[in-house]
C-alpha cells in the first residue's frame, strides 16, 4: 500500500487532471487519489460505461435524445480495488468490458453529444460537491470543476502514448500494433478537441506536465511538488 502523503491544506480540496489519451491521466489520478486518500473519479469511464450499454443494447450511438435518456438511467458506481478502480453498470461489473476496442472506437462519438454530456457532468459535479476528490479526464478543468484547487494538464508526445497504449492492450490479451494504436490515438484527439461541447483544452490556469519521459511514480511525484506549491499560496 502505498504511503499516505500528510497535506492538511488539502483537505476537501479537489484536483483536475485533463489530457489526451495516453497521457497517464488514469494511472496518474488513480495513485494520487490513493497516496491523498482522495476519492478517484475516472470521468472517461463513465462515457465508456454508457458506450458499452449501448453496444450491448444495440442502441444508436449517433442518437443523442436515446442516449441522453439512457444516462439518466443508468446506475455507474465505482469501487476502488487495491490498484483497480472496479466499474459497475446497474450492479454489473464492467471494469475490462469498457476497455475493448470496440467501446473505444465508439466513445468518442457518444461522448460529443451535448445532451449526453449534460447529464455526465451533472453527475460529476455531485460526486464532487465535498471535495476530496482527484477527478481526471477532458474538461474536469474546464466545465466539470472549473473552481479545481489544482488543476493539471498532462501531455505526452504521440510516440510515448501509442507505446503505452499498445503495452495496455498487450497486457490485456488485446493483439494490436503500434501503429494501430497511433492511428487511434490521432483520431480519438481530433474528435476530442475539434468537437463542439467541451473539447479537450488546456485552461490557463492548469500546471503542465509532459509526462513522455516520465515513470508513473516520476508524475505523481511532479504533481505532488506543484500541489505542494500551489497550496502554500491557496
Ligand atoms: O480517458 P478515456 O480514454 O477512458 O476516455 C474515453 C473517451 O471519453 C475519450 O476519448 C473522450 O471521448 C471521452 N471523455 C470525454 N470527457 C471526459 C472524459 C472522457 O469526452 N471528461
Amino acid at each position: 500500500m502505498a504511503a499516505r502523503y500528510k497535506l492538511p491544506s488539502l483537505e476537501g480540496k479537489i484536483i483536475a487532471i485533463d489530457g489526451p489519451s495516453g497521457s497517464g491521466k488514469s494511472t496518474t489520478a488513480r495513485l494520487l487519489a490513493q497516496k491523498l486518500g482522495f476519492i478517484y473519479l475516472d470521468t472517461g469511464a463513465m462515457y465508456r460505461a454508457l458506450t458499452w450499454f449501448a453496444l450491448r443494447h444495440d442502441l444508436p450511438t449517433g442518437d443523442a435524445k436515446i442516449l441522453e435518456v439512457i444516462a439518466n438511467r443508468l446506475k455507474i458506481e465505482f469501487k476502488a480495488d487495491g490498484d483497480v478502480n472496479r466499474v459497475y453498470v446497474n450492479g454489473v461489473e464492467v471494469t475490462e468490458e469498457i476497455r475493448t476496442p470496440e467501446v473505444t472506437r465508439k466513445v468518442s462519438e457518444v461522448s460529443a453529444h451535448p445532451e449526453v454530456r449534460k447529464v455526465m457532468v451533472a453527475i460529476q459535479k455531485e460526486l464532487g460537491k465535498n471535495g476530496h476528490i482527484v477527478a481526471e479526464g477532458r474538461d474536469t478543468t474546464s466545465v466539470v470543476f472549473p473552481e479545481a484547487h489544482v488543476k493539471v494538464y498532462l501531455d505526452a508526445s504521440l510516440e510515448a502514448r501509442a507505446q503505452r497504449r499498445f503495452l495496455d492492450m498487450t497486457r490485456s490479451g488485446v493483439k494490436t500494433t503500434i501503429d494501430e494504436q497511433k492511428a487511434d490515438l490521432i483520431r480519438r484527439d481530433k474528435y476530442d478537441s475539434t468537437r463542439k461541447a467541451s473539447p479537450l483544452k488546456k485552461v490557463r490556469d492548469a500546471l503542465t506536465l509532459d509526462t513522455s519521459h516520465l515513470t508513473i511514480e516520476e508524475q505523481v511525484e511532479r504533481i505532488i511538488k506543484l500541489i505542494r506549491t500551489k497550496i502554500g499560496r491557496l
